[in-house]
């Protein structure tokens, strides 16, 4: 057996979106070795972080046995999905990646949790497309939408979220509920269902909340953006750092202070014509058209303007420090002006799923 029997944290889709940051803040914190998994390689200067890099697939039950046999593991980070976009070119592939491989990490935390002992933590970012609004006025109506309301999700993305929350709070509640030994809690599931996911250091792929980040990169760049949703378009956003925030203020909330399993969590909601303002304040010259793309503008429609993430902040202090202003003038703006004047391209910034 090559690997420590310290406690671990694994973190699936590394490479992606979150991962990037994710990885940074588990090694600045330094209590646990990180173990990835994710089918691209992490760039260098991430991959010198991690005690191993698996490259493989969340589908591979042979590799996640490796894996399980090698380490001790009492926390994961289910990141790897095949985002709302995609999803809806290739609806059977979302599903395995993303309701067959979550399957297969809940066996896998149920496993690790019978091999050692510990309860395992398992942190799972979910999603506003969980949620399916009827159409626009009641877009409009509903204004800030509570977890357990319009959960009618239009995309295949949307349905394999909604179903895998489900499957958390199974494992974590009712898992083989008939069993003469019960086995529920064993998995210890936490999930966030994020807004759209802005970064200064990575840009999405995939995806439907992409326009917004790819107006900020494009501009940053010099390059034109036509964008692919209206003006009016509203949905919520969040900076990243905010993003890794939650899942770790999360991950570290006592468990018995936590009245849901899934929660809502928001930091503010322009829509992309306000957006588009706000990167022209930084970039004047900046050429942004709109262009609206009618099925996935109606996507966007589907979710929600914004969320009540009143749980999560009374349960666990959830408290992003990024509103919209801050996110531009203090995070996104002087990092991305740092990352392409250092000379990355569009290339070598890195994309989710
Ligand atoms: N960012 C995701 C997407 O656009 C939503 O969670 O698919």
């Amino acid at each position: 057996m090559s690997g420590t029997r310290r406690p671990v944290v694994l973190l699936t889709g590394a490479s992606g979106e979150i991962g990037h940051s994710l990885i940074t803040k588990l090694a600045e914190d330094g209590s646990r070795p990180i173990l990835t998994l994710d089918l691209k390689p992490l760039p260098r200067d991430l991959a010198r972080l991690v005690e191993r890099e698996y490259i493989g697939s969340i589908l591979e039950r042979n590799l996640l046995e490796r894996i399980l046999s090698e380490f001790e593991i009492d926390l994961v980070f289910h990141l790897a999905a095949l985002l709302s976009t995609r999803g809806e070119f290739t609806p059977v592939t979302a599903h395995q990646v993303n309701v067959e491989g979550m399957l297969n990490l809940l066996e896998f935390a149920q496993s690790e949790r019978q091999s050692h002992g510990r309860p395992v933590k398992f942190l799972y970012p979910s999603s506003i497309a969980a949620y399916g609004m009827p159409d626009l006025a009641a877009k409009a109506k509903a204004g800030r939408v509570k977890e357990d309301d319009y959960l009618q999700p239009t995309t295949m993305y949307g349905c394999n979220k909604l179903y895998t929350e489900h499957l958390g709070r199974y494992y974590a509640r009712h898992y083989k509920q008939l069993s003469a030994d019960p086995l529920g809690g064993r998995v210890d599931f936490r999930c966030v269902r994020f807004p759209g996911l802005i970064s200064a250091f990575t840009v999405p792929s995939g995806g439907t909340s992409d326009y917004a980040p790819e107006m900020l990169h494009h501009a940053a760049q010099g390059k034109p953006y036509a964008c692919f949703v209206r003006e009016d378009a509203r949905i919520p956003f969040m900076a990243m750092p905010d993003g890794v925030e939650a899942l770790l203020r999360l991950a570290a909330a006592p468990q018995e202070s936590l009245s849901r399993v899934v929660y809502n969590v928001g930091a503010f909601a322009p829509t992309a014509g306000e957006i588009r303002e706000l990167v022209l304040k930084s970039f004047p010259k900046a050429e942004i058209t709109f262009a609206p793309d009618l099925k996935r503008q109606g996507i966007v429609d589907s979710w929600p303007g914004d969320v009540d993430d009143s749980a999560a902040r009374a349960d666990w202090g959830y408290a992003p420090r990024f509103g919209l202003e801050a996110a531009f003038g203090d995070y996104l703006i002087p990092n991305i002006r740092k990352a392409y004047v250092g000379g990355s391209s569009e290339e070598e910034m890195v994309g989710t799923s």
